[in-house]
């Protein structure tokens, strides 16, 4: 039995039914969900019966899986937990607690590993706990974006490269969300300005938080290039808010969208996302012997 789409948003995102990734799935079903996700971006699902096993299985379908880095309390695993509860308690982490403020670095739009030199092609968001009310996921179409620029604008960003780096995404955020121990680990990464998807040649726009600069212009510019794109990219005919439901899963592909967490009483209500993260296959640039430090 095929599964059936439907378009959420005019521009991206597509609820898919009729299927349960919790289960085995053949190879013609699985083929099916990869080009509407090519095709779409962002994948919602319904009612699944993930556990963590199970996601991992059927993340690795779409490839090698990410390994979470030292800043995040499930280091060390394939997830990226996003959560208000103690990973080894259960119970809820004050707000002023470094994982807490780390987390409020997903409130800025931002497209996961891009600070990576191989930055990821997509994310699996499975809901475990979700909140009576707030704690939405916003999506932008960095496509309909790019589609929308003017030419002129266009033709400026073909060639062009940022640095991206956790560090400094964090550090807009608060200076206590990472330990020298974590900075240590994020060396950053150069990133194309303008992706292009290698199935249907589709344009979009590369920027997000963890952009800090444009390679070649003063830094002030190219960071004024780079807010500029980040607020065009993300006015709300852009975007879809994600109201989650216990048992939803959302696939995103970073290449091609930004996301951000929104607020959610932290203290009051529970909440638990698993993340999983499926690496690229190449880095979107030639990546320099040696980063240039961001000094200011
Ligand atoms: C993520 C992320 C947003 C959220 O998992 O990568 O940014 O709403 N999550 O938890
Ligand atoms: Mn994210």
């Amino acid at each position: 039995m095929a599964i059936t789409i439907k378009q959420l948003h005019p521009l991206f995102c597509a609820e898919i039914g009729r299927v349960d990734t919790g289960e085995p799935m053949d190879d013609a079903t699985f083929a099916e969900i990869q080009a509407a996700f090519e095709e779409h971006s962002v994948l919602v699902f319904h009612d699944q019966t993930l556990d963590d096993e199970k996601q991992i299985a059927f993340s690795r379908r779409f490839g090698p899986l990410e390994t979470a880095g030292k800043a995040n309390p499930a280091a060390g695993t394939h997830f990226a937990r996003q959560s208000n509860l103690d990973i080894r308690t259960g119970t809820v982490i004050p707000p002023e607690d470094r994982r807490m403020v780390y987390q409020k670095g997903n409130y800025l739009w931002h497209s996961d590993s891009s600070f990576k030199a191989v930055p990821s092609l997509c994310s699996l968001l499975s809901a475990r706990v979700v909140p009576p009310e707030g704690g939405n996921t916003e999506f932008a179409s960095m496509r309909a974006a790019y589609d929308a620029l003017p030419d002129d604008r266009k033709r400026k960003l073909e060639g062009l490269v940022a640095e991206h780096s956790l560090v400094y995404s964090r550090e807009t955020v608060s200076t206590e969300a990472l330990t020298p121990e974590m900075k240590a680990e994020l060396p950053g990464a150069w990133q194309a300005m303008v992706r292009v998807n290698p199935v249907n040649g589709r344009k979009a726009v590369y920027a997000g938080a963890h952009a800090s600069h444009v390679i070649g212009s003063p830094r002030q510019e190219g960071r004024a290039l780079i807010q500029w794109l980040n607020d065009f990219a993300t006015q709300p005919r852009f975007c879809y808010s994600h109201a989650w439901l216990d048992g939803d899963l959302v696939i995103w592909d970073n290449r091609a969208t930004l996301h951000r967490a929104t607020a959610y009483d932290t203290v009051r209500h529970k909440r638990l996302m698993q993340r999983t993260t499926v690496g690229g296959d190449l880095p979107t640039v030639k990546q320099p012997e040696r980063y240039e430090l961001a000094e200011e």
